[in-house]
């Protein structure tokens, strides 16, 4: 078994250079950096601002970040997994343009989609191809470009979101790698976060732009409380069936949608604040791309044998963790 684990031999990512402050959506919205900040932990987001840039952009980029860090060339990948919200278009997936830019030849590719959980739904089963031995490479990416889908006249919104790509190399490999998972759906709370308009049941017209349907919308208040527990009770869920303590786990890697549901959660875990990696406050809230995004950003603080918990929540709802022993 050990043998075909699925372990991470390369981590990549992707950051528009345009920056938005807090202060600059003050001049958007009725808001304020003291309010943005203390209910939140966000004090700036990044924005794609080019018009001809998407999803895919953000996604190719991090893709050929993590080849790199992996030492595997693109013709190598036998799949590639990109969990999105925010696709480029609704379809041909975004996957099959990021498979065709980064010359993935030998790769089928198809997007996945489970908002805020994507990226985890998503390393779980690029794990699950690489056990299964069917797949020896997988690319697993997480991109969104929220800026797309987000209405910046709704100051309950607009303020939380920001654009990024993040992605892993999966390959078969011993000593590590994906331990466990637990994922969860709900589908009786679709409407709690969600985008109302632009898919096959109230396509675009006049009307659905006009009423701005076809932006995101969120019932703050409901979707804090349901993360707040779910993110905590899946992520004591997976230490629990793998015999861990709060001291085994190295690293608490949340998924980034408010600083006060992410120390609930270390909290609840009894997990030190040293050991969860945050960085909300830079980025906001990338939907798939905030769990790689921590993996890059503290990639040189990761050492082999670190027990590390990957935990998130989101539309629609899902949520779901993953122990990861890491072995690079
Ligand atoms: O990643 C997917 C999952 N998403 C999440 O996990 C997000 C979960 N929700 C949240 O993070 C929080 O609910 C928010 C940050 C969205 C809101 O924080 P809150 O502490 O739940 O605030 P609230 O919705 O209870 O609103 C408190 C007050 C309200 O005013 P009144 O009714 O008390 O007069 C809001 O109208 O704050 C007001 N408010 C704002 N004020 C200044 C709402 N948004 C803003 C704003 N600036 N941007």
């Amino acid at each position: 078994m050990t043998s075909k684990r699925a372990i991470i031999t390369g981590v990549g990512h992707y950051l528009p250079e345009y920056v938005m402050s807090n202060k600059e959506l003050e001049s958007y919205v009725d808001t304020n950096d003291e309010w943005i900040r203390s209910r939140t932990g966000i004090s700036e987001r990044r924005i794609l601002k080019d018009p001809d840039k998407a999803t895919s952009y953000m996604a190719e980029r991090a893709a050929l970040e993590a080849l790199d860090d992996a030492g595997v060339s693109a013709d190598e990948i036998d799949a590639i997994i990109l969990a999105t919200v925010t696709p480029d278009y609704m379809f041909p997936a975004t996957a099959a343009l990021v498979q065709k830019r980064i010359g993935a030849v030998n790769a089928y590719g198809f997007d996945l989609s489970a908002a805020c959980s994507g990226f985890l739904y998503a390393l779980s089963n690029g794990g699950m191809m690489i056990e299964s031995g069917r797949a020896k490479k997988v690319l697993v990416i997480g991109a969104d470009k929220m800026s797309a889908i987000v209405d910046f006249t709704d100051r309950t919104t607009c303020i939380l979101f920001g654009d990024a790509a993040g992605a892993v190399v999966l390959e078969a490999g011993e000593g590590g790698g994906i331990i466990d998972f637990v994922h969860h759906t709900d589908g009786d709370e679709q409407c709690m976060l969600y985008q109302p308009a632009g898919g096959s049941l109230r396509p675009a017209t006049e009307e659905t732009v006009k009423n701005n349907e076809h932006y995101l919308r969120q019932d703050g208040r409901s979707v804090f409380k349901k993360a707040t527990e779910g993110m905590a009770d899946v992520s004591l869920e997976i230490m629990k069936r793998n015999n861990l303590t709060g001291d085994d786990v190295a690293w608490l890697v949340p998924h980034q949608a408010n600083l006060r549901i992410i120390d609930a959660t270390a909290r609840r875990m009894g997990i030190d604040k040293e050991k969860v990696m945050i960085n909300i406050g830079k980025y906001g809230n990338t939907t798939a791309a905030t769990i790689p995004l921590c993996l890059y950003d503290w990639k040189d603080q990761l050492s082999k044998g670190d027990n590390i918990v990957l935990s998130a929540f989101g539309g629609g709802l899902t949520w779901g963790a993953i122990y990861l022993k890491w072995s690079k």
